[in-house]
């Protein structure tokens, strides 16, 4: 029998809402054919949004929504999306899969799609081929006071007066490779550059640098030894945020694959803690926690085999999303929850038919993948205190087979567990240390019939999660499955 030790009288940090955040690109089936059906459609549909994905997102409480990209946010010049013209262009990925820009999703509809489902929205800006000056004026065109500028004026035009609430404003996107294929020394001084005029901003928001791809730590130093002076941060008090992009990169099938598979796959998942704890460390080695908690703005399982074909009308980077994903994603979310002191934010990528997504959509029909129920079972974790675990169970291949977080808010425990096992069923006792324990544990369970079970169109809810209640404190976690167990608290000497 595994146990999970609930340690109460450990302090730990809050577990920020963003940690549960989300990334819609103009990439492939994202906007279009994705979450934007045009407000003429037949498919139901709010202000031109898919109305299936609104009332599901609002259900997971969705923290932020990134946007424009991506890659794409490097050649993205945000004039051409408001307006009445729309002018059509290439989009960064168009030589992949041939498809132009429309434009028809810009600002004010993305506002409108945030505010729809409740989302903060977290902007990209286009480093690499517009200036600073862009930049500013973009800033100026959402977010100043009605009637106070020209741009504030055509915005109103445009229709809204009210100025936009943009939070968290990145300073562009993977600059080491699609973003300028910038070295760290040129990235920095150019990232100088462009905090000291958006910092300058008369609103208040959070500026995000743009940082390594996954364990380039040369990077982070690099960015740290460059910016990273007193002076300079003096007058930068609105950098709050350094990201880093980390993909679990997979070339097995993503339906057919073996058991070895399955482990090199959560194996690789797992990396982010060491990533997770070395940027950081490298971080608060400088002094810099308070300017650079760490943003990953892109994480997920990427298949580079049996993605839908382009050339075939399939989306670009579309994949199906099986409880392998799911499990990956409750993993992941684990790590986040549990290194909470160290993340301002995370976002998984992306939404709809592209990569890790939380929802598959082909003209008329949506679906969830098994990964949305894991932010649906998860979402009490946000805004939570997190509660340090101890768990005490076996390794397979080289892997402790569970993973586990947990949190308190409003007098109850939250604690998420993911069995990583391929072949074998977990006992678990879950014991209270420092508060009395629970009589009876409801428990949600995401279990597939087995680890490759997945939701189609034909089969929206094959992968769907059952509740239960339980007496004690036992229960039993199958083999690959994503289990939430919560219960009232009642912590003693009434802390
Ligand atoms: O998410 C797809 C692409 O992956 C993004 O545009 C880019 O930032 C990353 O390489």
């Amino acid at each position: 029998m595994s146990k999970i030790y609930l340690v109460f009288p450990k302090k730990r940090g809050r577990i920020a809402p963003e940690l549960y955040g989300h990334f819609s690109e103009h990439i492939g089936g994202v906007i279009y054919d994705g979450i934007w059906v045009g407000k003429e459609s037949a498919i139901p549909n709010e202000k031109g949004f898919r109305k299936f994905i609104i009332d599901k997102m609002k259900r997971i409480a969705p923290p932020v929504l990134r946007w424009p990209g991506g890659c794409y946010a490097e050649v993205y010049d945000w004039r051409d999306g408001i307006g009445g013209e729309r002018p059509t262009r290439v989009n960064w990925w168009t030589k992949a899969d041939g498809r132009y820009e429309s434009n028809e999703v810009g600002t004010h509809e993305f506002i409108n799609f945030c505010n729809l489902i409740g989302a903060k929205p977290y902007f990209a800006v286009n480093v690499t081929t517009a200036s600073a000056l862009d930049g500013y004026r973009w800033m100026d065109y959402c977010m100043s006071p009605a009637g106070s500028t020209a741009l504030a004026l055509e915005r109103e035009k445009n229709g809204s007066r009210e100025p936009f609430t943009i939070p968290y404003w990145g300073v562009g996107n993977e600059n080491w490779g699609g973003g300028g294929n910038m070295r760290p020394e040129y990235y920095t001084d150019l990232f100088r550059r462009y905090a000291a005029i958006l910092n300058n901003f008369p609103v208040d928001f959070s500026l995000i640098a743009g940082g390594a791809n996954e364990d380039d730590y040369n990077w982070t130093h690099k960015y740290c030894e460059t910016v990273g002076g007193a002076e300079n941060f003096l007058r930068m008090e609105k950098v709050k945020g350094y990201s880093f992009h980390y993909y679990t990169h997979i070339t097995d099938h993503v339906l057919e694959y073996t058991r070895d598979d399955w482990y090199h796959t959560f194996r690789q998942g797992a990396r982010i803690q060491e990533m997770i704890d070395r940027h950081w460390s490298i971080i608060s080695g400088h002094g810099l926690e308070k300017e650079g908690r760490l943003v990953i703005d892109e994480w997920g399982i990427w298949h580079h085999a049996n993605n839908c074909d382009p050339a075939e009308g399939g989306h670009l980077f579309e994949q199906q999303s099986t409880m392998r994903e799911a499990v990956h994603a409750a993993m992941t979310l684990n790590i986040f929850n549990n290194s909470c002191e160290k993340i301002m934010m995370a976002n998984i990528a992306q939404l709809v038919n592209n990569i890790h997504s939380l929802f598959l959509s082909l003209g008329e029909n949506c679906i969830v993948t098994p990964t949305y129920h894991v932010f649906d079972m998860y979402k009490a974790h946000q805004g939570a205190n997190l509660i340090e675990t101890v768990c005490e169970c076996g390794e397979e291949e080289g892997m402790k087979t569970l993973s586990v977080s947990a949190s308190q808010k409003d007098g109850k425990v939250t604690v998420t567990i993911a069995n990583l096992s391929y072949d074998t069923d977990e006992e678990v006792e879950l014991v209270s240390l420092g508060a009395e324990a629970a009589e009876a544990l409801t428990v949600t369970l995401l279990h597939g019939e087995d680890c490759r079970s997945h939701n189609t169109f034909e089969a929206p809810d094959a992968v769907t999660p059952e509740r239960y209640t339980v007496k004690g404190n036992k229960i039993t976690i199958p083999k690959a499955s994503v289990v939430t167990v919560s219960a009232e608290c009642r912590i003693e000497n009434g802390k």
